[in-house]
């Protein structure tokens, strides 16, 4: 018990440590702003036609993060290639960049400076086919990172839906520490998590519905890895959305705690079980030892009950398994009209496979009659067992009444008043006197080897029956 105890404060602390490694990522604060607005245009229109040049602005403006410091970076994600497009831009506050990708290529741009501030990302572009021969150049990218992308239900697909509030899990495969993957959603700063050791980086998706981003791992060398457009699912929970998620941590369904909870379901489970099986295993050991107090049986029925004149009636428990000799098919209860201390039942004896044989109806015969001792032409009638077999008694704890009483089928029961000295004749024990006598004359229980000493002074006959109403029976 103590062990399961702390099976189970070990799960807790186990839960508790997969929750508290589950937070909510900021925003960077973004340090200044930036983009590629046509002049004159009332509204950006997201296209660019294929190596047209788009006139890159940016300037602190209303800007609160720290102060940028030159140089400025163009990071480019794409939904073509698998690394983002890294470009250096240098001091100056605006560039011309010439958009070299093919037609039909959504871009989306972020910026950064030399100290990783962030001038925010741009909305996601689409490419559409130039006007005339597109003269830009190849681009070059930096090289490719090794990456397995998992999310809650499985490997994320580039350009899946990932449900909010669950986790993104990036692993790095090769590259070298420290690792920084960046989430960049459309027209928002990006996130950044930075990890020094090649572990997996986990991301939750505290993002809008339907918000599209994309997502990069880039190593200590500039290997670099991205995906996109992706975008967040809705349907779950959004409690990861209020910012601090330590009160929702325990509802939501992200994958570390899936996982956690998962392992802590199969020991849960498993401890459980065997608590189930111990506890049941004790209880069936405490009834089998308690049943074979009084069930288990020399199988001969010889040894199970001897009478022997003199001292009584030697009786063992009663059988449970099959009994030479003894055929009896019908287990039907009998109670004596006016006696409830006593409960007389024809027993079934089981067949050689230990189950209770069922009588079919044609083979049903009366069973083990036991006759009001105060009618008097019913005793005539009822017919004596030619096959006297035995009679089994089973008293309960404390010797607290009822009496059951097994006996065969045809078989006669007898009940015997108790006897007070000086054997005061009262009407009642006169009564039982009438009752016994009458029912010895056609019972075994008269027979000279019956032990009991309060036998002697009832032999039948000697008392007269009392005269009694018709009304009774
Ligand atoms: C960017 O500026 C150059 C000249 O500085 C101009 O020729 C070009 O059309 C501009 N591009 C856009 C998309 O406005
Ligand atoms: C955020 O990540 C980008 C690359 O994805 C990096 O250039 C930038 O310096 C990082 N910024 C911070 C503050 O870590
Ligand atoms: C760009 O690459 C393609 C093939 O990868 C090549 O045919 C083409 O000449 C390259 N263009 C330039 C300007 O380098
Ligand atoms: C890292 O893994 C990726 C994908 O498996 C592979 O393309 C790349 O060449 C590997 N980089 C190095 C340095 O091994
Ligand atoms: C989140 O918790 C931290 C520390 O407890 C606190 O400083 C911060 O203000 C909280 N943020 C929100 C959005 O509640
Ligand atoms: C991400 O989650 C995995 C599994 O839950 C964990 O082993 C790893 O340490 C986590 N990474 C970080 C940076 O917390």
């Amino acid at each position: 018990m103590r062990a399961a105890a702390r099976v189970v404060v070990f799960l807790l602390s186990f839960l508790e440590f997969a929750i508290a490694q589950d937070h909510v990522t900021p925003f960077l604060d973004q340090s200044f702003f930036f983009d590629w607005d046509v002049p004159g245009q009332p509204l950006p229109t997201p296209i660019t036609a294929q190596c047209d040049t788009i006139n890159i602005t940016w300037s602190r403006s209303t800007a609160t993060g720290p102060n940028p410091t030159a140089p400025y970076y163009l990071q480019v994600y794409t939904s073509v290639y698998l690394s983002p497009l890294i470009i250096e831009v240098g001091d100056a506050l605006s560039y011309g960049w010439a958009v070299p990708f093919a037609p039909g290529t959504q871009y989306q741009i972020c910026m950064f400076d030399k100290f990783g501030n962030t001038g925010g990302c741009q909305a996601t572009y689409t490419v559409i086919p130039p006007t005339s021969t597109p003269t830009c150049g190849n681009v070059t990218f930096p090289p490719q990172l090794g990456v397995a992308a998992v999310v809650d239900n499985g490997p994320m697909s580039q350009y899946g839906w990932v449900d909010q509030c669950t986790d993104i899990q990036l692993t790095p495969t090769n590259g070298t520490a420290p690792f920084t993957l960046t989430v960049a959603p459309a027209l928002h700063p990006p996130y950044n998590i930075t990890v020094n050791s090649i572990e997996a980086i986990n991301w939750t998706v505290s993002l809008n519905w339907a918000s599209p981003f994309f997502i990069s791992l880039v190593d200590g060398t500039g290997a670099s890895w991205a995906n996109g457009p992706l975008h967040a699912g809705g349907g779950g929970t959004i409690e990861c959305l209020a910012g601090n998620v330590t009160t929702s941590a325990t509802k939501k369904v992200s994958m570390p705690i899936a996982i956690g909870s998962g392992v802590g379901g199969l020991a849960v489970g498993f401890f459980v079980g065997v608590l189930f099986a111990y506890v049941f295993l004790r209880w069936h050991l405490k009834r089998k030892v308690q049943a074979s107090r009084f069930v288990e049986m020399p199988p001969s029925a010889e040894n199970m009950f001897e009478r022997r004149a003199g001292d009584g009636a030697r009786y063992r428990s009663v059988p449970t398994t099959s009994t030479a000799g003894v055929t009896s098919n019908s287990s039907l209860i009998n109670r004596l009209p006016s006696s409830p201390g006593y409960q007389v039942e024809a027993f079934t004896m089981p067949d050689e496979h230990g189950r209770a044989v069922d009588a079919p109806e044609a083979a049903y015969s009366p069973p083990a009659r036991i006759t009001s001792m105060y009618s008097d032409g019913a005793l005539a009638s009822v017919p004596r067992p030619a096959n006297t077999g035995h009679v089994y008694v089973v008293h309960h704890d404390g010797s607290a009444p009822p009496v059951t009483i097994y006996t065969q089928e045809g078989t006669d029961v007898v009940e015997l008043p108790p006897r007070y000295p000086p054997y005061a004749s009262t009407p009642q024990s006169e009564e039982a006197a009438a009752r016994s006598a009458s029912a010895s004359s056609r019972s075994d229980a008269r027979n000279a080897s019956e032990p009991l000493a309060l036998h002697q002074v009832r032999q039948p006959g000697q008392l007269s029956k009392r005269p009694r109403s018709s009304g009774q029976s």
